[in-house]
């Protein structure tokens, strides 16, 4: 690749003075490979500050490495972003839209959610394809924000990158091997590293119900851990624990969920008593 201008003087001798340019040569791309379009206008990125292992650069390349796994609603792939001597491998979660998906999420996440847009409320309502794309892109939308607001608070969720249509970009949680994190449910942690996911999981409720939220999906198999660190993750469905009706009933269950895990693998917790308490911090 040549990022300078090249000039070549033409060999022809009768237009000795003609030169011509190749001004920003770019490789080819392989299959399997396209442009970073982290600064394309109409790309969301992730709240500032950036982090620095974000490459920001045009033109970095991208490259498919493979399905990490495939969820009921979404796939999560790796992807390379390079540029130069620079790369790191990042997860695209990439929602369905709903004819390709194996769940449908229980309508009362959605409830007080508003789609602005009327033709889109329309095609949404007859479940055209129009429709169930737009249904595919919300959902990524919610999580994107989601995302976002909570790494602003400091809560431990992946870093988002960037949000284009249905596809979200974020950052690869991995374990002290380099592989991707488990989830918490295939792990056996030993007494004092439950205690302490626990008191990381507990932190991060209370910031949520500060923030009059719940996680409304929040189990083992929606935290990674991350050697030392818990990391919460698929947050497209976050729920207002006020403004929602079924709200509580959200809070509830994260609660009966996470307490019935713990209890299971030795560190006895009160969902009741967690549900009180989290409600006194979200009024
Ligand atoms: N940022 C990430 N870093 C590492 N692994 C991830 C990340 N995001 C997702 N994963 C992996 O992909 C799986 C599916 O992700 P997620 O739960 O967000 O999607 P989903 O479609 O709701 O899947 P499921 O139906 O299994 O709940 C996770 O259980 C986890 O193993
Ligand atoms: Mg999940």
């Amino acid at each position: 690749m040549s990022s300078s201008p090249n000039f070549h003087p033409s060999t022809d001798e009768s237009a000795a003075d003609v030169f011509t340019f190749d001004f920003l040569v770019q490789p080819d791309l392989e299959p399997g490979q396209r442009w970073s379009v982290y600064d394309d206008p109409g790309i969301l990125t992730g709240p500032e500050p950036v982090p620095d292992w974000v490459i920001t650069d045009s033109g970095a390349i991208e490259t498919e490495l493979g399905t990490l796994k495939s969820g009921k609603e979404a796939d999560v792939d790796l992807i390379e972003r390079a540029i130069g001597d620079r790369r790191t491998v990042l997860a695209a979660k990439r929602y369905r839209s709903s004819e390709h998906r194996q769940f449908h999420r229980d309508t009362g996440y959605t409830e007080g959610r508003r789609v602005r847009n009327s033709r889109d409320r329309r095609a949404m309502a007859k479940g055209t394809r129009h429709g169930r794309s737009v249904e595919a892109g919300q959902w990524a939308a919610a999580e994107f924000f989601a995302l976002a607001d909570l790494w602003s608070a400091g809560v431990p969720v992946p870093y988002p990158i960037q949000l284009d249509g249905t596809e979200i970009l974020m950052e690869f949680i991995t374990g002290p091997d380099g592989a991707g994190a488990p989830r918490l449910a295939q792990t056996r942690p030993d007494p004092e590293l439950l205690r302490s996911y626990w008191d990381q999981l507990h932190q991060a409720m209370v910031v949520l119900a500060g923030r009059q939220q719940a996680h409304g999906d929040l189990s083992a198999y929606n935290l990674l851990a991350a050697g030392d660190r818990l990391v919460i993750i698929d947050l497209p469905q976050v729920v207002d624990i006020v403004a929602n009706p079924t709200g509580m009933e959200f809070l509830a269950r994260d609660c009966r969920n996470i307490c019935a895990w713990f209890g299971k693998h030795g560190l006895e917790l009160d969902a009741d008593g967690l549900l009180a308490e989290l409600i006194s911090y979200a009024w």
